[in-house]
């Protein structure tokens, strides 16, 4: 029979039965269920509806059921019980008989199931940060060596101005410290405890829930009962978190993607993250990359999912949110193991050094070295972005490089051109005059790669 079967007179359908059930996702939450039911098996003792010698049987025999699941997890799901609550509880009913009936005094699943779910986000939450700190200690790495990595940053995906690999690594660990201050942000604002709240309406147990909120190593207790139980909040911060970052990680794999293709060729991915073709032996894929890039449809999927769970339900708990568990355990998998892929990649990857200084040699990434010479020279910068365009349009159908132009050329759209421009216009030159504060000249780059490795302690 289920916990709640007294005022029933019927059996419930069979079907309905599998479909009410959740254990097969939730049997994830068993840890914390177990850890939270001693917690409150205490507070409980210190209400007086336990006493120390019953609280000590009752922890006891919790711990033979973790026991028992860290030898063999199977036995959950063997079992045909609704959730992991109901599992928990039953099994400590068959090793403990009438005391073991005790033990749901003054709770509810509703404070419990959610009190599980922030304990099992704060658990996941540390391992994603250890993820995320591993890639963006790579991606340092990976900037100190390739600080005289020339190769063109792109607009539109467009050739637009000389950048080094390094700069393109900083980007990326820009955008992962962003991720990273987000889940700070949603750990802190999740790490309230609910327990305590009962079904709706708070505990008719006199619990002192701030101490009960230590216990369970919660920063602080929630502040009303109708809302702790009601409140998913932190799943779905938890989920935007993870879609943008997914999303940043899908733009990075796609960046790698580009700049790995044969047409491209500034970098090799190692032979350990790309698979061949079954038909074209020439082909080697970047298939974790665009697995990278595919998965992250999956977590931005999960998050509009669970935001359409939550829109219109009224307080205070429903059944609807039994829904909420299976996208956040899957999108967490997914986070975790993308970043792990992402080190993974660029662990093993080469820099074509020769052809990335190549290719920002074409493509006319200088011609805004051209007209800021050009001011420098007294023009406006209208007519000098004027000028230099036409000088562009001239040496591209000649297919030459600005650097080829000759002189007396050069001085046919302008006066002001005199010899020096050539040093003006010089790939190097371009970086090194980029030297304000985020600016990608080497000075500024090999700044930040210090200032980085001291705040992580590398
Ligand atoms: N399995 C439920 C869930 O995941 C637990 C809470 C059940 N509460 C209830 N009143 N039926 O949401």
């Amino acid at each position: 029979m289920s916990l709640w079967g007294g005022r029933f007179i019927k059996e419930p359908d069979r079907f309905f039965k599998i479909f009410n059930r959740s254990l097969n996702v939730d049997y994830k939450l068993v840890k914390q269920d177990i850890f939270l039911s001693i917690q409150w098996s205490k507070a409980l003792t210190k209400v007086n509806v336990l006493t120390l010698e019953e609280q000590k049987k009752i922890e006891f025999a919790l711990n033979a059921i973790l026991k028992e699941v860290e030898i063999n997890s199977k036995i959950i799901l063997e079992s045909q019980e609704e959730d992991i609550h109901s599992w928990i509880e039953k099994k400590l009913i068959s090793s403990l008989g009438s005391l073991g009936k005790k033990l749901h005094t003054g709770r509810s699943r509703n404070d419990q199931v959610t009190t599980d779910l922030k304990l099992w986000c704060k658990c996941n939450i540390k391992k994603i940060l250890n993820s995320v700190n591993n890639l963006k200690k790579k991606l340092i790495n990976l900037a100190e060596k390739n600080q005289k990595s020339i190769m063109p940053g792109y607009t539109h995906l467009q050739s637009a101005q000389p950048i080094t690999f390094a700069y393109w690594c900083l980007a990326y660990l820009e955008m992962f410290k962003r991720d990273e201050s987000r889940l700070k942000d949603a750990l802190y604002r999740l790490d309230e405890n609910p327990l305590g709240s009962g079904a709706l309406a708070g505990t008719a147990w006199k619990i002192n829930r701030e101490e009960l909120s230590i216990n369970l190593g919660f920063r602080t207790a929630t502040k009303n009962a109708l809302d702790s139980v009601s409140d998913r909040d932190y799943v779905i911060e938890l989920l935007s978190t993870a879609s943008i970052s997914m999303i940043h990680l899908s733009r990075f794999s796609e960046d790698l993607i580009f700049f790995n293709s044969g047409e491209v060729n500034f970098i090799e991915l190692s032979d350990s993250v790309t698979s061949g073709s079954s038909l074209m032996p020439q082909k080697k894929n970047p298939d974790a990359l665009e697995l990278i890039r595919g998965k992250c449809g999956k977590v931005c999927g999960n998050l509009i999912s669970n935001m359409i769970l939550l829109k219109g339900l009224p307080l205070s708990y429903n059944k609807d949110m039994q829904e909420d568990k299976k996208n956040l355990f899957e999108t967490i998998e997914i986070w975790i193991n993308c970043l792990k892929m992402s080190v993974l990649v660029l662990e093993n990857i080469t820099v074509n050094l020769k052809n990335c200084r190549k290719s920002a040699q074409k493509g006319y990434t200088n011609a805004t070295e051209l007209a800021d010479y050009l001011v420098k020279k007294g023009m406006p910068f209208r007519d000098a972005h004027d000028i230099t365009g036409k000088i562009i349009l001239y040496a591209s159908k000649l297919n030459l490089s600005l650097e080829k132009i000759e002189l007396k050329v050069f001085k046919n759209y302008s006066n002001l051109i005199e010899k020096d421009v050539y040093e003006n216009i010089s790939l190097n030159s371009s970086l090194k005059k980029r030297d304000a504060l985020g600016g990608v000249s080497f000075s500024q780059v090999s700044k930040m790669i210090e200032l980085e490795k001291k705040f992580l302690n590398m």
